[in-house]
């Protein structure tokens, strides 16, 4: 009998250890890893530089409170903000965290309630992250949520034009919505959103825990469009499985987080920014994020040309290295199918197959992904 709650309905395969693109089994077999950790490890498994800053650390000190200055989260906090464009950061520790501190600083910052977001997004698993997600089953069995969010379909315009008013205090949404199947938003709809959020005085809210740090081939995802967010939230992919979340947000909300208005103990610890500082200084550098497009697009073409005539394949989509195949019917006994031909992929949705590759991977591993995928996919249609 297992101790744990049964939170989650865990695989066959049970990790011994693991490197670069693969993932050793008890098993004693060898898997191709396109999971990433649900997009966290995007340097892969155990990088040397990530590995040897965390080692730096260590030898150094591994938490003191936040009521002590820490140069490296002075180092890390400008890293991020310089990359994406913006002033100042917050450390959390998960994407939740992250998401509740920016729901926190946009109500603060408006003096209003009101947030929307879309359907089908995911936001977390807290109250308010939850209250924030537009996919009832999430929330099944934890009402009531926060009364104060109200969602309107994704990519839809007019909708949001007809629930946005000057009681918003923020419109938050995800650049493309991992959870909720790898659904892209259109550029046109972005900048919409844009404008609305300036007219009404509402913030803008992205959350790039999924898509962000290289993920989509640029720093994040929001910088596909030319998009200028108030409040940016990060996660996963940031330590490279160190846990650490943060918001980014640009001067003007500076006074809104003032001394005692929000904190965390863990938030900021030391070893995650030193994973993150190493984490960052590899994926921001444009040579790498050069090869994550070039890699991305062998992937899309690869996929293209061998899965997109199958009978049972709906549709290819994603940005960079996040790649979702919608499939006809459930995907999880094609995953278990994969995984039994030694590659592991997520699922997004019922019916969507989320490929997260480490941005490391080589061409060949994408090859012969690719490979597998068509295999399953063609005994199956
Ligand atoms: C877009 C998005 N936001 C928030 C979260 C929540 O992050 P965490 O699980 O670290 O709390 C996730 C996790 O999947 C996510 O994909």
């Amino acid at each position: 009998m297992s101790n744990l709650f049964p939170t989650y309905s865990r695989w066959e395969v049970e990790p011994k250890w693991a490197e670069g693109s693969f993932l050793y089994g008890k098993d004693g077999k060898k898997y191709l890893d396109f999971t990433s950790g649900i997009g966290v490890n995007n340097l892969g498994h155990r990088p040397k530089a990530v590995q040897e800053a965390v080692q730096e650390q260590l030898n150094k000190f591994w938490h003191v409170s936040n009521l002590f200055p820490v140069e490296i989260q002075e180092t890390a906090a400008e890293k991020l903000a310089q990359a994406a464009g913006m002033d100042l950061v917050f450390f959390a520790n998960s994407g939740a965290e992250a998401n509740e501190a920016a729901i926190k600083l946009a109500r603060k910052a408006t003096g209003r309630k009101k947030i929307i977001t879309f359907y089908q997004s995911f936001h977390g698993r807290t109250y308010a992250t939850m209250s924030a997600t537009g996919q009832d089953k999430i929330k099944k069995g934890f009402g009531p949520m926060l009364e104060t969010f109200t969602y309107v379909p994704y990519n839809d315009l007019e909708a949001l034009k007809a629930e946005i008013d000057d009681e918003v205090a923020a419109v938050m949404l995800e650049v493309i919505q991992g959870e909720g199947g790898v659904i892209p938003a259109n550029k046109e709809f972005l900048n919409g959103v844009e404008t609305l959020c300036k007219q009404y005085n509402s913030l803008m809210i992205i959350d790039e825990i999924q898509t962000g740090i290289g993920r989509t081939g640029k720093p994040f995802a929001f910088q596909h469009y030319g998009l200028t967010p108030d409040i940016v939230s990060v996660a996963k992919g940031l330590g490279n499985g160190f846990p650490i979340g943060a918001i980014i947000g640009r001067d003007e909300l500076k006074d809104v987080f003032g001394p005692g208005s929000h904190g965390t103990t863990f938030g900021g610890n030391p070893l995650s920014v030193a994973s993150s500082i190493a984490t960052m200084n590899i994926i921001f550098d444009e040579d790498f994020l050069a090869q994550v497009n070039e890699k991305a697009d062998f992937l899309k073409k690869n996929l293209d040309e061998q899965l997109s005539g199958l009978s049972n394949v709906s549709g290819i989509r994603g940005l960079g290295l996040m790649v979702g195949i919608e499939v006809k019917g459930q995907v999880s006994e094609l995953l278990q199918e994969l995984r039994v031909n030694g590659l592991i992929v997520l699922s997004a949705g019922e019916n969507v197959i989320r490929l997260l590759p480490p941005l490391t991977v080589t061409i060949e591993e994408l090859r012969s992904g690719v490979e597998v995928l068509a295999q399953v996919l063609t005994k199956n249609s």
